[in-house]
Parts: structure tokens; sequence; C-alpha cells
């Protein structure tokens, strides 16, 4: 499928899909969408709920590494140490890193960078002292994995053109994936998506969205105590 750059809102790029007319991130800015959605409603709120150094994060849709990137610096900053998978079926190309922007926007080195791109699939590496990244090329469906995962950042493509990665099968996987009291984050906040989101057990809150969205949501596996 033809891939192509675009710059968004706050300045930071993405890939938009002409055939599919979708972005990697919203058109209103990828940084502040990623911040948002990802870094403060979900890492933040992890943080915040369970003080503890160590989380283990799972990515649906590794794509320009722009959520990995910015997970990693906040790693640095607050002292975590965060093991990150991210899943993608169609890595990115040379050509396309080449032309993401992020490094020079979040004042980071282009070497901070690049080391998540260049780092081998199937295996982990450590990026710094305080983030592991494991890079899997599978297919969302082929996940199995059982009660590793602190936080999952689901961004998908959107349900209107994947309606197929936003159902109870797939978050059936999620929610196996996650660890008891584990939170998802997405930026959709369809109402099918939450209500394939309880039908499998998650509780569901429906918050503020980022920037040109008005709300977004997020899944959390609570613990039932006997
Ligand atoms: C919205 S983009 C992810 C954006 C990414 N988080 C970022 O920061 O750039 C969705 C990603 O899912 C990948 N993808 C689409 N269908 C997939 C599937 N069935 N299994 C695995 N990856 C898939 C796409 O190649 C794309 O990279």
């Amino acid at each position: 499928m033809k891939r192509e750059i675009l710059v968004t809102d706050d300045g930071s790029v993405t890939i938009h899909l002409p055939e599919w007319n979708e972005q990697y991130h919203s058109k209103h800015g990828a940084i502040a969408e990623a911040m948002h959605v990802f870094i403060e409603t979900g890492l933040e709120h992890w943080i915040y709920k369970n003080p503890k150094q160590e989380i283990s994060i799972l990515e649906i849709g590794f794509g320009t590494g722009l959520n990995a990137f910015l997970t990693s610096l906040e790693a640095i900053k607050k002292n975590l140490q965060i093991n990150y998978s991210g899943i993608e079926a169609y890595p990115i190309s040379d050509k396309e890193i080449e032309q993401l922007n992020y490094a020079t926007l979040l004042d980071a080195s282009d070497e901070a960078f690049l080391k998540l791109h260049q780092s081998s699939w199937g295996a982990s590496s450590e990026i710094s002292q305080n983030f592991i990244l494991t890079k899997r090329e599978q297919f969302f469906s082929e996940i199995n994995d059982s009660e590793l995962y602190n936080v999952i950042y689901f961004d998908a493509f959107g349900a209107r053109v994947q309606p197929e990665l936003w159902t109870e099968t797939v978050f059936k996987l999620m929610f196996e994936a996650l660890k008891p009291n584990g939170v998802l984050v997405t930026y959709s906040a369809k109402g099918s998506v939450r209500r394939a989101m309880q039908a499998v057990g998650f509780v569901v809150e429906r918050l503020p969205g980022p920037p040109g969205k008005r709300e977004m949501l997020r899944a959390t596996k609570v613990e039932i105590l006997s």
C-alpha cells in the first residue's frame, strides 16, 4: 500500500495512506496525540497508581516508533525501568525513518531515535539503561502473551479501515496479555469499541481526548479479589 509523509498541526510528521485516507497519527499533531493518549493517560496514570519503577508495555502497532521514543525519553527522565514490546506486521522503510522529525522536535538525539529502528526484530535490545525494546514482526492476531504487561498502547488504524482489529476477539487477547490491574489506552472513543472491551471484562473510562478529539478510552483489567 502506498505511504506518504504528512506534516501534522504541531509540526511533527506522520505517514498517510492515500488508499484508505488514514494516518499513523492524528492530523492535529502526531506528538501531541501520542503524548496525551499514551504517555499522560496511559504511562503516567499507571505510575501514579502503582509507584513502582519497573513497567512492562505492549504496543499494538510499532509503526514510526514515536510512542516507543517518547516512552524511552520518559524512562530516562523519571528513572524508570521499562520493558517495551512493539508489534508490527509491516515495518517502515529506512527512507521513511530518515524523514521522521521527532528527535529534532523533542530536543533529543537522532542516535537515540535511530537506535530504536536499528535494533533487531525478534530480539531484546538495550536502548538505554532505562529502556529495553523487543520488536516483534507479527500480526496482532498472533499475540498469545499471558499476564505479561502493565500497560498496552492500543494504536491500530481506525475501525473505519480495520474493523476486525477493534473486536471482542482482539480485546480478549489484550485482556489476557495484561497483568491484573493493567491498563489499555487508545485514541478511539467509539461506542462499539467500548462495548467490545466491556464484553471481555474490561472496566472502561471515557476521558478527554487529544487535540481535535473530544474523548478517548482507557480500559482497566480490574483485579477481582476473592
Ligand atoms: C496507527 S499505526 C501505528 C502508529 C505507531 N504507534 C506510531 O507511533 O507510529 C498502525 C500500525 O499497525 C500496523 N498494522 C496494521 N495491521 C496490522 C496487523 N494486522 N498486525 C500487525 N500490525 C498491523 C501498521 O503497519 C501500522 O504501523
